[in-house]
C-alpha cells in the first residue's frame, strides 16, 4: 500500500524516516530539503514489478517526476527503464546507466536536435503524438540510415476523472492522436521504409485511483492492434499504457496495483503483446518529503499563519493544482489549531496548507511537507532569487547521503552575463 505514512512516521512523537529523527537531518544539512527513502523506491518498483510477472514488461520510470541522479541512479540499479519526454532528461538517463534500450521518448514537440541525439542513442522507441513528428523521424533516420522504432501515442478519448490540468486522454487534450486520424494516416505510414511500427502507446492522465480507465483505454486499443494486424501491420508488439497509477496523499483508497494488474495481464496475453508502462508518481510520491522552518509564527486577526523558509517555488503543487499534502510537525505535541501554512515568496498563492489543523506549532519548529517526492523538486525554481533546495537520500540502513546540495549565491548568477 502506498501511503504517505509508511516511510516517514511518528516514532513516539518524534517524526522518523529508516529511524533517523527528521529534525536532526534539517539541522544538520539546513532547510528547505527534500529527504527521500531508497526503501520507498525500491519497494515501489519491486511491487509493480512482480504484480508484472505474468506478463514480458518493461518498466520506465517517468524521469520527469523526479529526476535527480540520485534517483535515477538506484532505478537503473534495479533494472529500470526511463521514460524521457526531453533531451535534458534522455541526457540523464544515459548518463545514470540506463540502457538506451530501455528508453522510450515521448513529448508533443521533439525538436529535431532532439530526435536526431535518440536516433543515435538507439533508443527502444519513441511515442509520436503528431504525424509531423513521425514525417521528421522517418528523415532523420533515412539521412542517418538508420531503423527506427516508434509507437504512436493513441489518444483513446478515456476520463481518468483526475484533476483538468493532468488529465491527457480526452479527444480535446492536446496528446496523442485519435484511431480515426490513425487509421487515414496509415498508408503514408506503409511508405516510411525507415520506421517500424512497434507499438501503441496512451497515457491517459495521473493520479488515477481506480483501474476502469485504464481497462477502458486497453479494450481500445487491443480492438485498434487487431484491426492493424489485419491489414498488415504485424511488428506491433508492444502496448505502452503509460503511467498515472495514483498516490495517497490524504484519504483518497489506495491503488489497486494486484487487480490492475491481473486485468490488464488478462486483456493483452491472449494476443501475445507486451506491456511497457511509465510510472512516475507511484514510485517517487510518497517516497519523498520536504523539510522546511517555521521562521515565524504570525498570529493574524483573522488567521494565524506559519511562515516557513520554503516556499511555492521549492513545491508549487498547492499553489497550481489546489493540490493537498499533509503537513506534519517533526514533533508531535499535545494540542492542535488551525492554521495557514505559507512561505515567503511574495505571491498570495504561496502556500501548502489552508486553513488546516496541526499540532501546536512554534517559530523555529520542523515541518514536514508530505507525499513530495513527485513532481516537487521537479517543478522547482528560482523564483524570487531563491536558491534550490538540498536533497538528501536515505538508505535502508539508515545512512543519509546528499544527492543534491544546496544552490550557493554564486548558482543564482551562473550563466548571466551583466
Ligand atoms: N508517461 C507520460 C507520457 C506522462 O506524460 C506522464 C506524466 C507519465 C508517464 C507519468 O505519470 P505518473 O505515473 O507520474 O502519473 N505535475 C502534475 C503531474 C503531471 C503529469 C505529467 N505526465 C502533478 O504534480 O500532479
Amino acid at each position: 500500500m502506498n501511503r504517505f505514512d509508511s516511510y516517514f512516521a511518528y516514532l513516539g512523537n518524534e517524526l522518523q524516516c529508516e529511524g533517523r529523527k527528521l529534525q536532526y537531518l534539517a539541522l544538520e544539512y539546513g532547510t528547505p530539503l527534500y529527504v527521500y527513502t531508497a526503501r520507498g523506491f525500491k519497494e515501489r518498483f519491486q511491487e509493480i514489478d512482480s504484480a508484472l510477472s505474468g506478463i514480458d514488461h518493461l518498466i520506465c520510470y517517468s524521469i520527469k517526476t523526479n529526476f535527480n541522479m540520485g534517483i535515477i541512479t538506484l532505478m537503473a540499479s534495479m533494472g529500470s527503464g526511463a521514460d524521457v519526454v526531453s533531451g535534458g532528461e534522455l541526457y540523464r538517463a544515459l548518463k545514470a546507466g540506463i540502457s538506451p534500450e530501455k528508453i522510450v521518448f515521448a513529448g508533443v514537440g521533439k525538436t529535431r536536435e532532439e530526435i536526431e541525439y535518440a536516433v543515435d542513442a538507439g533508443i527502444l522507441m519513441f511515442n509520436c503524438e503528431s504525424f509531423q513528428e513521425i514525417e521528421l523521424i522517418e528523415e532523420i533516420s533515412a539521412a542517418k540510415k538508420k531503423k527506427t522504432a516508434i509507437a504512436v501515442r493513441v489518444n483513446p478519448d478515456v476520463d481518468a476523472k483526475t484533476h483538468h490540468y493532468i488529465t491527457t486522454g480526452k479527444k480535446e487534450n492536446k496528446f496523442g492522436i485519435t484511431v480515426h486520424m490513425l487509421k487515414k494516416y496509415l498508408p503514408r505510414l506503409k511508405q516510411h521504409q525507415n520506421l517500424i511500427f512497434r507499438g501503441i502507446h496512451g497515457h491517459i492522465g495521473s493520479q488515477i485511483i481506480t483501474t476502469e480507465p485504464y481497462i477502458q483505454a486497453t479494450e481500445k486499443f487491443i480492438a485498434l492492434i487487431a484491426d492493424l494486424k489485419k491489414s498488415g501491420w504485424g511488428n506491433i508488439e508492444y502496448v505502452n499504457l503509460g503511467g498515472g497509477m495514483g498516490i495517497v496523499y490524504h484519504e483518497e483508497s489506495p491503488f489497486d496495483m494486484q487487480m490492475w494488474a491481473k486485468e490488464i495481464i488478462s486483456r493483452l496475453t491472449p494476443l501475445g503483446l507486451k506491456l511497457i508502462v511509465e510510472p512516475g508518481r507511484y514510485i517517487s510520491g510518497n517516497s519523498g518529503i520536504l523539510l522546511t522552518r517555521v521562521t515565524y509564527r504570525k498570529e493574524g486577526e483573522a488567521k494565524t499563519f506559519l511562515i516557513t523558509d520554503g516556499g511555492m517555488n521549492d513545491l508549487i503543487r498547492p499553489s497550481l493544482y489546489g493540490a493537498y499534502q499533509n503537513v506534519l510537525n517533526c514533533i508531535k505535541r499535545d494540542g492542535e489549531e488551525i492554521v495557514d501554512v505559507v512561505g515567503p515568496v511574495c505571491e498570495s498563492g504561496d502556500f501548502f496548507a489552508k486553513d488546516r489543523k496541526i499540532t501546536l506549532t512554534f517559530q523555529g519548529d520542523y515541518l514536514a511537507v508530505m507525499s513530495a517526492g513527485a513532481y516537487c523538486m521537479a517543478m522547482a525554481s528560482r523564483y524570487n532569487s531563491r536558491r534550490l533546495p538540498a536533497e538528501v537520500m536515505i538508505s535502508e540502513g539508515g545512512e543519509v547521503r546528499l544527492i543534491r546540495k544546496r544552490d550557493s549565491w554564486e548558482d543564482l548568477l551562473r550563466n548571466e552575463m551583466p
